[in-house]
C-alpha cells in the first residue's frame, strides 16, 4: 500500500507587504532583502484572519482538485506553529468547519519542517491501513510571532496555507520520508515565551521569534545537503532521476546551495520565496500547489521535498507525483 497526492490547494492572504513597505517600518532596504534572501514581498493575514481560516480554503481547494468530498476524509494532520488556540488543535477546528465527525485530527509542531513531518505521518497511516484518504496541511500566521521593530526577523516571514489530499493506492506515490531533530539547537531559533513560562512573559514581549540567522543559515546548508544524500541512498536512485526540487523557502541562497548539490539547474527548482517569503510549514505545500496548477509539475514526475527549521528539525520526502 502506498499514498499518492490526489489533489493540492493553497491560500495566501489578500494583504501584500513589499520590501519597500518594510523600508518604512525598519532600517532595511529592498536591495539588502533581495540580495540576502531573494524575498520581494510576502502576504500578511488580515486582522482576525486565523491559521484555520487559511487552512480551510487551502483544504477545500485540494479536495476539489482530488474530486473528493469532505466526508471522504478519514485523517487530518495539520502542521502549524501558530495554532488558533492552545487547544483544541487547529486540525479539530478545521474538522468542525468541514462538518465532518469522528476521524482522527491532530496538529504537528515542527516549525518549518512541519509539512514534511505531517506528510510522513499521514503516509505511515496510509501504508499501515490506518487511513485511506488523508488531508495534510501546512498553515501559518507567522506574522503574529514577529517583532515588527526587529529587522533581522520581520523582513523574512509571511502567512499562508497549503494542503494536499493523500489517497491509498497500490503504486507509489510517496516513496520515502526522512525525519530528524536535534533539540540542542533550541537557542538559535525560538520564541522564548510559552504556556510553560506563564502568560506574564507574553506581555513582557518574549512572544516573538528570535533567530541567530547566520548560524541557522550555515547549519541549514550543511544539513540539507546531507538529507538529500540520505534520501537518494535510501531509494537507490541517482540525482539525474529527480525531476523537481520543492524546497522549504527560507532563503534563495540556501535553495541554490541544495540545487547545486544535486547538480540541478534552478529551472527544475520550484521557487516561491520572492512572492511568499518564508511561510514556515506552509511553504512546501504552497510551492507544490503553485507548480502543479501552472502545469510545471506533471503526473509521473519524481519530486524531492526538503526542509529545515526551528528545533532544529529537518526532513525530506521523495515521491512520484
Ligand atoms: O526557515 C527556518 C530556518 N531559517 C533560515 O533558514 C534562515 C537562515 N538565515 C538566513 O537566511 C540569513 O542568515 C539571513 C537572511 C537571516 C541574514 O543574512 P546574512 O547574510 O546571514 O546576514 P547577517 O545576519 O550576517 O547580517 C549581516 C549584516 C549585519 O550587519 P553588520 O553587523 O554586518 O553591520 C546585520 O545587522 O546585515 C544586517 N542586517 C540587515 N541589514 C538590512 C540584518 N538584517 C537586516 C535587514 N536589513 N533586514
Amino acid at each position: 500500500m502506498y499514498a499518492r497526492i490526489a489533489g493540492t490547494g493553497s491560500y495566501l492572504p489578500e494583504k501584500v507587504l513589499t520590501n519597500h513597505d518594510l523600508e518604512k517600518l525598519v532600517d532595511t532596504s529592498d536591495k539588502w532583502i533581495t540580495e540576502r534572501t531573494g524575498i520581494k514581498k510576502r502576504h500578511i493575514a488580515a486582522e482576525g484572519e486565523t491559521t484555520c481560516d487559511m487552512a480551510e480554503i487551502a483544504a477545500r481547494r485540494a479536495l476539489e482538485m482530488a474530486g473528493r468530498r469532505a466526508v471522504d476524509i478519514d485523517l487530518i494532520v495539520l502542521a502549524t506553529t501558530t495554532p488558533d488556540k492552545v487547544f483544541p488543535s487547529t486540525a479539530c477546528l478545521l474538522q468542525k468547519r468541514l462538518d465532518i465527525h469522528g476521524c482522527a485530527a491532530f496538529d504537528i509542531q515542527a516549525v518549518c519542517t512541519g509539512f514534511v513531518y505531517a506528510l510522513s505521518i499521514a503516509d505511515r497511516f496510509i501504508r499501515t491501513g490506518g487511513a485511506r484518504c488523508a488531508l495534510v496541511i501546512g498553515a501559518e500566521a507567522l506574522s503574529r510571532l514577529l517583532d515588527w521593530t526587529d529587522r533581522t526577523t520581520c523582513v523574512l516571514f509571511g502567512d499562508g496555507a497549503g494542503a494536499v489530499m493523500l489517497e491509498a493506492t497500490d503504486a507509489p506515490g510517496i516513496m520515502s520520508t526522512h525525519l530528524h531533530a536535534d533539540g540542542s539547537y533550541e537557542h538559535l531559533l525560538h520564541v522564548p515565551a510559552g504556556v510553560g513560562q506563564g502568560y506574564g512573559r507574553l506581555i513582557e514581549g518574549e512572544a516573538f521569534m528570535q533567530m541567530k540567522g547566520n548560524e541557522v543559515f550555515r547549519m541549514a546548508v550543511r544539513t540539507l545537503g546531507r538529507i538529500v544524500d540520505e534520501t537518494l541512498a535510501a531509494n537507490a536512485i541517482d540525482k539525474e532521476d529527480i525531476d523537481w526540487i520543492i524546497p522549504h523557502q527560507a532563503n534563495h541562497r540556501i535553495i541554490e546551495a541544495t540545487a547545486h548539490k544535486l547538480k540541478m539547474s534552478m529551472d527544475r527548482v520550484v521557487v516561491t520565496i520572492d512572492e511568499h517569503g518564508n511561510t514556515s510549514a506552509a511553504s512546501i505545500p504552497l510551492a507544490l500547489d503553485v507548480a502543479v496548477r501552472d502545469g510545471r509539475i506533471r503526473r509521473g514526475e519524481i519530486l524531492i521535498m526538503e526542509a529545515f527549521g526551528g528545533g532544529f528539525t529537518w526532513g525530506s520526502a521523495l515521491l512520484k507525483y
